[in-house]
């Protein structure tokens, strides 16, 4: 079985090391690809949330080949990044993803100071968007103030990192806030979880839930769950509380009884029967905080899913072709808005896929802790 993981992952190394250079020539942080080309994000530039992923998968393929390519083009990358932080305006909830994969691993695999300091920067812009009520704020719209979401979880790992690495308590008790307002408020009875909640920015009474990027109010957006999933597996892991580590398994067993059969992934677990909207994104993100379960519990059935998931995409959806750049095909962005990208390849959904292989075969450099 893991003869197979590491095929797929030197083959996925081989394909990244002729694609991967076209980005680098081009200058861009690549955000989706198509017709052979690396394609930048269509919303705020390098600002966009998704930024982290490309360094953070040449940091997964350097760990996997040692290969300076891979060093070199994540360095690149860094930069673009690291630049910035002088547009602020831009910059959200999501630093998380975006400086954790790219200065937290600089900084963890190779000692980078710069990337460290970096790194620290980061995660006080995250605090700082903290509302004393109880949660982080999301978006930078002024009819937003009181919003969270639940792709949060992921970006607390940033705040842990930042408590560990300073011995400041700050971080971590303004990610344990957030994550039980987001235990409170975000997990449904059935195991699944809401994608928006709004509250109010002066009580932070709750107002009410939005839809997000699924199909309706209400409905099961498949990457959402799996980012709660994540997220709370990781709060687990550095919070120690176990309400975390009940939260993350009840998402989790949601989750493993919606996938298809075809080890696939719909884009919302509710999206009406016979409409074809998959997003691999959300199997492949699965696929690793499954084995995160796996690894806090000792429980094996989530890494048999965690299998499931990875041998879906690598049998339905790798796209080894010579002349195209990416590999996971099917990601779908958000259900009703196609500009994003649906049902193509974009970096997000490659970055989990290796990080869920790098994990199988007992690689995983653990880039969010
Ligand atoms: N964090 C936004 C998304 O998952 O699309």
């Amino acid at each position: 079985m893991q003869d197979r993981y590491e095929a797929a992952l030197n083959r996925i190394a081989g394909k990244y090391r002729k694609t991967a250079e076209k980005a680098a020539e081009a200058g861009i942080l690549p955000y989706q690809s198509a017709k052979g080309e690396w394609i930048a994000s269509p919303y705020d530039g390098n600002s966009w949330w998704t930024g982290g992923f490309w360094p953070g998968l040449m940091w997964q393929l350097w760990v996997l080949t040692e290969d300076g390519f891979f060093r070199q083009e994540a360095c690149r990358a860094e930069k673009l990044l690291t630049e910035e932080f002088r547009s602020y305006r831009l910059l959200n909830h999501d630093v998380g993803f975006m400086y954790l994969l790219s200065c937290g691993a600089d900084a963890k695999l190779t000692g980078n100071q710069q990337a460290e300091t970096d790194l620290l920067h980061a995660a006080s812009l995250l605090m700082g968007r903290f509302n004393p009520t109880g949660f982080i704020r999301a978006w930078n719209e002024p009819e937003r103030t009181g919003f969270a979401i639940i792709d949060c979880m992921m970006n607390l790992a940033l705040l842990y990192r930042a408590s560990r690495d300073t011995q400041d308590p700050r971080f971590r008790l303004v990610a344990k806030a957030h994550a039980d307002t987001t235990l409170r408020e975000f997990l449904r009875e059935d195991g699944s979880v809401s994608h928006i909640i709004e509250f109010d920015p002066e009580t932070g009474k709750r107002i009410r839930e939005h839809a997000g990027q699924g199909y309706a109010l209400g409905t099961q957006w498949s990457r959402g769950q799996a980012w709660g999933l994540y997220g709370f597996a990781l709060a687990y892991r550095h919070l120690g509380e176990k309400r975390y580590l009940e939260a993350a398994k009840k998402i989790a067993g949601n989750f493993v009884s919606r996938i298809r059969p075809d080890g696939l992934t719909d884009c919302d677990f509710c999206q009406p029967a016979g409409e074809e909207r998959i997003d691999n994104i959300a199997g492949a993100i699965a696929a690793s905080g499954l084995q995160e379960l796996a690894a806090i519990t000792g429980e094996e059935n989530w890494k048999h899913h965690a299998g499931k998931l990875a041998d879906g995409l690598l049998e339905h959806c790798a796209d080894w072709g010579e002349n195209r750049c990416g590999i996971l095909t099917h990601c779908t962005a958000s259900y009703h808005d196609d500009g994003a990208g649906r049902h193509t390849n974009i970096v997000y959904g490659d970055y989990f896929l290796v990080e869920a292989l790098m994990k199988l075969c007992g690689r995983d450099p653990e880039l969010w802790s």
